[in-house]
């Protein structure tokens, strides 16, 4: 596992989209899996800076999102795929159909997944994640086993009610109960991965991911295995490293 530390966001952002850049130039063809959430946001934001001053370029790229929330209408700004087109794919040169994200409205949810795995056979280049504040990764809730493929699953409490931050038009007993999710197979297999994590909040769980013992209970902690894992925090989320 590499550690790679940052003195401010600023810093973190920007080092993690040079070697984002440097990634795409090096294999414009790279498959992505991408999350959602508050901490890569910067992150996507720099990146269309850097598309629209044509420094960086995803025409031959392809982005699969990480996971989905379950029991919204389509138009519900919070899913991950509208926020992800709004963050990112709408606003770089990244073709519409080089973007996949998961239908949940869908009778037969259990196909959708098989498809999802299948399209995404041949193997992850990178994929980006953030952490939950119990390890979780996209919503591989903590029991997850390390060879879990792309399913539906049901959210723990607190990652019901910390979802709150995604969906202010929702009261508490609207909020989303489960999602689909790409399992930790596809994750642990992805040829690069990164973690991504920013302020004091996320200190003591990624000591626990990263310094504590490799368990199923802390789904991060899965990565410590990964040959070719790196872990950017800024000065905050690193304190306890
Ligand atoms: C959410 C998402 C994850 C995300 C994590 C951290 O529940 N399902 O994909 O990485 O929690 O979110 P945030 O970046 O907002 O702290």
């Amino acid at each position: 596992m590499n550690l790679l530390r940052f003195d401010s966001e600023d810093a973190w952002v920007n080092g993690a989209c040079a070697l984002w850049t440097d990634r795409l130039r090096h294999n414009p063809r790279l498959k992505l899996c991408l999350p959602t959430g508050l901490t890569p946001t910067a992150i996507y934001g720099e990146m269309v800076r850097r598309v629209g001053a044509g420094l960086a370029s995803f025409a031959e790229a392809s982005i699969f999102a990480l996971d989905e929330f379950g029991g919204l209408s389509a138009g519900s700004p919070g899913l991950t795929r509208n926020t992800l087109r709004r963050q990112l794919i709408d606003e770089i040169d990244l073709p519409l159909n080089a973007f996949h994200w998961l239908e949940v409205g869908t009778e037969d949810v259990d196909r959708t997944c098989e498809r999802y795995d299948a399209a995404m056979a041949d193997g992850l280049d990178l994929v980006l994640l953030g952490i939950g504040p119990n390890g979780h990764l996209g919503m591989n809730e903590p029991g997850t086993p390390a060879d879990s493929r792309t399913r539906r699953v049901d959210l723990h409490e607190s990652t019901i009610h910390g979802s709150a931050r995604y969906f202010p038009e929702l009261l508490p007993h609207q909020l989303p109960r489960w999602g689909i999710t790409v399992g930790l197979e596809a994750i642990l297999a992805s040829k690069e991965v990164w973690l991504l994590a920013t302020g004091s909040a996320k200190a003591p769980i990624v000591q626990r991911a990263f310094l504590g013992e490799v368990t199923p209970d802390i789904p991060a902690s899965l990565l410590q295995r990964h040959g070719n894992c790196s872990v950017f925090v800024d000065a905050e989320a690193g304190a306890l490293l």
